[in-house]
């Protein structure tokens, strides 16, 4: 029999359809991708399935039997678990305490919590998943944004003797784990297989959802237009149907070479725990940055960016380059697309207009500000236009934009402006297939203008794909540079682990 049954789910927000009489099942015992592009209606199905988001309608079936889900506490008791989009985490709580006390069923823990037993509970919950480098006493907010995950995934494996889990579901959970993380929680979906129980997955990382789930189902805005076995489809086959056209699955090539003129010089630059880097940027060259997570990518671009105090020296186009932090980087003319949108990118109580160019605008007049303001959002329609941006119109606030969506105001807002440099942290992640050719080619575009990209990802193939050359971080220092053009993803893989290093030179 089928596990669960959904059928004629409709949403609307404010009038605008975001899901429209959407049909899917899922088996025991399978890993169920939900794909499509951004703003498709995916996390919205997800949320109205775990009791969060109330839908217009929905009929709904678990083992046959009819239900309602109106609180995240009925989803609980039905065996469905969730790792959503946003990682709602209490920063301010343990790793323990996020593990095993946000979960929506009353705990009897007595007027006194036992710590220890907690503490050991939450290790075993974390050694699921094969994770001993984090300490469940650790306050949530020291740990990285791929440890949170990690956290948060561990949460939802927790089993409970009352209420037995049938079915996980996950928003996107490998959008900030690395290589290896990924890896062990696809062992770990495996054996939830095994056991019999079904997963609902979401990603936009294609390869991994062909080698790993069974069936898909592909919503196209808000409307599911097949499902089926993927081993009966190719990767281009599921790309069509998700955007409805056909995209090339490549990167644009670059439309000239990079100039041999400098643009960007780091000499000698260190800080807190990284360095010291020395390394440079040509006019209309991408440099792309690789290494394990953590390796000291992010701390690099904060330095450049002014944002924490560094020794060295920093040149941009043959002047010093000394900003006090990223809004006199942004005078300078040094654009930033930070990784973690959410905290770091956006405003996101705030309307899109506002978000795109309201950073700037600041320190530009302001007077005459009701003509500023159609020029504000005659400007934001035309960035996020160019980065396909889905959304009603650029008055919405931020939060209401799919998560990928909310990727491309941050693009956007970075190419506001007349930037010579641009410093990319994880640009694509969490965005569609689509739309990641999109920005592949602004990026082009721009290079081809005499523009500067430093481009951080932990995306492999893109960096592959992107960069004309690629600088390998290790422990904080660049310890390789290489030429990305025929360089293999295990080359590459090696060189961040620091294997064989000599042999794929
Ligand atoms: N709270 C909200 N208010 C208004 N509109 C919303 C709200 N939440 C979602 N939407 C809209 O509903 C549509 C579907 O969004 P959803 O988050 O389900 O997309 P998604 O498929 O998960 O995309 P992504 O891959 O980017 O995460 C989008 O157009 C989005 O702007
Ligand atoms: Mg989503």
């Amino acid at each position: 029999m089928t596990l669960l049954v959904l059928q004629h789910v409709s949403k609307a927000y404010g009038g605008v359809p975001a899901l429209r009489g959407v049909t899917l099942t899922v088996s025991p015992g399978e890993i169920h991708a939900l794909m499509g592009e951004n703003g498709a209606g995916k996390s919205t199905l997800i949320k109205i399935l775990a009791g969060v988001v109330a839908p217009d309608s929905a009929t709904i079936r678990m083992d046959g039997a009819p239900v309602v889900i109106d609180s995240p506490r009925v989803a609980h008791r039905l065996g469905l678990r969730f790792i959503h989009q946003e990682l709602n985490v209490v920063p301010t709580l343990s790793v323990a305490e996020n593990i095993l006390l946000s979960q929506p069923v009353p705990r009897r823990l007595g007027l006194f919590v036992d710590w220890a037993k907690l503490n050991r509970l939450a290790g075993e919950a974390l050694k699921t998943l094969g994770i001993t480098h984090i300490d469940p006493r650790a306050p949530l907010a020291a740990l990285s944004l791929g440890d949170q995950m990690l956290v948060k995934i561990s949460s939802a494996l927790v089993s409970e003797p009352g209420a037995p889990a049938r079915l996980y579901v996950m928003d996107e959970p490998t959008a900030a784990l690395t290589r290896e993380e990924s890896e062990r929680l696809f062992r770990v979906l495996n054996e939830i297989r095994r056991a019999g129980n079904s997963v609902l997955y979401v990603s936009h990382r294609l390869d991994e959802v062909m080698t790993l789930c069974d069936r898909a189902t592909v919503l196209r805005d808000g409307v599911a237009i097949d499902s089926g076995k993927l081993a009966d489809i190719t990767h281009n086959d599921l790309v069509s149907m998700m955007i409805g056209r056909k995209v090339q699955d490549a990167y644009p090539a670059p439309a000239r070479p990079a100039e041999s003129r400098e643009l960007f010089a780091a000499i000698d630059l260190s800080g807190p725990g990284v360095g010291p880097i020395t390394l440079a940027v040509k006019a209309g060259e991408v440099l792309g940055i690789a290494g394990l997570s953590g390796m000291g990518q992010t701390a690099l671009l904060r330095m450049i960016l002014g944002d924490t105090r560094a020794k060295g020296d920093m040149r941009l186009d043959g002047q010093p380059w000394r900003p006090r932090g990223p809004a006199d980087a942004w005078q300078g003319g040094v654009a930033y697309v930070p990784a973690e949108r959410r905290s770091e990118g956006l405003v996101l109580s705030r309307p899109i207009y506002e978000n795109i160019t309201l950073p700037h605008l600041s320190r530009q007049s302001r007077s005459g500000l009701l003509l500023l303001r159609g020029l504000e959002r005659a400007l934001s329609q035309k960035l996020g236009d160019g980065v396909r941006l889905k959304a009603n119109t650029v008055n919405q606030r931020a939060v209401e934009l799919s998560g990928g969506n909310q990727q491309k105001v941050v693009f956007a807002k970075a190419l506001n402006g007349t930037p010579k440099l641009l410093l990319l942290n994880e640009p694509t992640r969490g965005v569609d297939v689509g739309a990641k050719f999109d920005i592949y080619q602004i990026i082009r575009t721009m290079t081809a203008k005499g523009l500067g990209v430093i481009l951080v990802s932990s995306d492999l193939p893109e960096l592959i794909g992107m960069a004309d050359r690629i600088a390998i971080m290790r422990s904080g220092e660049v310890k390789d540079v290489v030429a990305a053009q025929g360089l293999g993803e295990e080359a590459l893989l090696n060189l961040c682990y620091g294997r064989d290093a000599a042999k794929v030179a």
